[in-house]
């Protein structure tokens, strides 16, 4: 299995190379960035610190090594520092994805692609537009605002976070919705009650607030890295449970011609199933919602 990474020396990039490299989830890593230096610095260092515990082999390349891959994360982005606004930011990374989509589409079709760079939703579907691959093939990275929704559900109740599981939907933003009628713990539904559901809401306002005061241009590599390891390992292996994706929607959850974070299940050829779950009217009002603010950005674009 070889997978590539392109935008490969950020803070994205290179934690996830590392951390998938050192759970030997694929044979080959590829990665790619127009930062060469700082691309060959991490390449020379982590192929060192994994040969113990790793048989993955990792190289720097060009697009033109994207040829035989089976997966693809993007997560190559304008800095941060250089952006302005929301509206530069989204700018700024389509002319990005134009060019990288452009150079993609030269030598890879129809493989699976993850596409990282914010803001997700739209920058997904610019991607499967662009791309014109099958849409199980795109698989838009959302995955942490699942995790933050268990975590401050741990923080709120005192819960063993491992055994706590639930979902968050929607757009990777403002509008994301947390399935609070789908927690579960220790594989039992959960009640959530009112004052637990406002905690619960709070700690993640309160975590975002605090995390974007810090006002650095380093993103969640951290966590992400965790994060995109584990959906690489249930591209490769198959999913054992849903794991949240901004998917390209053609009627599921009553949209369509739009990128959103649904639940699915994953394998080596992509999404095998995108997961019907029965949520609260309150929450399809919600997912309705975000599905109508990133339309509003996605044609405010010229994307649509
Ligand atoms: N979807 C999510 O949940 C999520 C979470 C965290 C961050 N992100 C997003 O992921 C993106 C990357 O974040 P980061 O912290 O790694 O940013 P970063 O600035 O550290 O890294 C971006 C990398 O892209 C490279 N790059 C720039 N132009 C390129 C091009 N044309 N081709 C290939 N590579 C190019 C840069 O050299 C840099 O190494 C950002 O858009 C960020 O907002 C998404």
């Amino acid at each position: 299995m070889k997978l590539a990474i392109v935008g490969a020396a950020g803070s994205i990039g290179a934690p996830t190379a590392f951390y998938i490299a050192q759970r030997n989830i694929v044979d080959k890593i590829v990665l790619i960035d127009p930062n060469q230096k700082l691309l060959k610095n991490h390449a020379m260092d982590m192929t060192q610190a994994v040969l113990e515990v790793s048989d993955s082999e990792i190289s720097t390349g060009d697009y033109k090594d994207l040829a035989g891959v089976d997966i693809i994360i993007l997560s190559a982005a304008q800095p941060a520092a250089a952006v302005t606004s929301r509206n530069a930011w989204l700018k700024g990374n389509l002319e990005l994805l134009r060019d990288v989509t452009g150079e993609i589409k030269k030598h890879v079709r129809d493989k699976v692609i993850i596409v990282v760079t914010n803001p997700v939703d739209i920058c997904t579907y610019y991607v499967y537009k662009q791309l014109g691959w099958s849409r199980n093939k795109i698989v838009g990275f959302n995955v942490n605002d699942s995790v933050r929704v268990r975590w401050a559900l741990h923080k709120t109740t005192g819960l063993d976070y491992k055994k706590l599981d639930g979902l968050c939907i929607g757009e990777h933003g403002m509008y994301q919705v947390p399935l609070f009628s789908q927690v579960t713990y220790e594989g039992k539904p959960l009640a959530i009650t009112d004052e637990v559901r406002a905690a619960t809401n709070k700690a993640i306002h309160d975590w975002t607030t605090e995390f974007l005061e810090l006002a650095d241009a380093r993103t969640t590599g951290w966590l992400c890295c965790i994060t995109l390891s584990d959906l690489v390992a249930d591209l490769v292996k198959g999913s054992s449970k849903p794991i949240v994706s901004t998917t390209p929607l053609e009627g599921e959850y009553r949209e369509r011609d739009i990128c959103l974070g649904v639940p699915v299940m994953l394998g080596p050829t992509g999404i095998q199933e995108i997961v019907s779950l029965p949520i609260s009217a309150e929450e399809r009002m919600q997912f309705h919602e975000a599905a109508e603010n990133v339309r509003r950005v996605i044609r405010d674009a010229g994307l649509q």
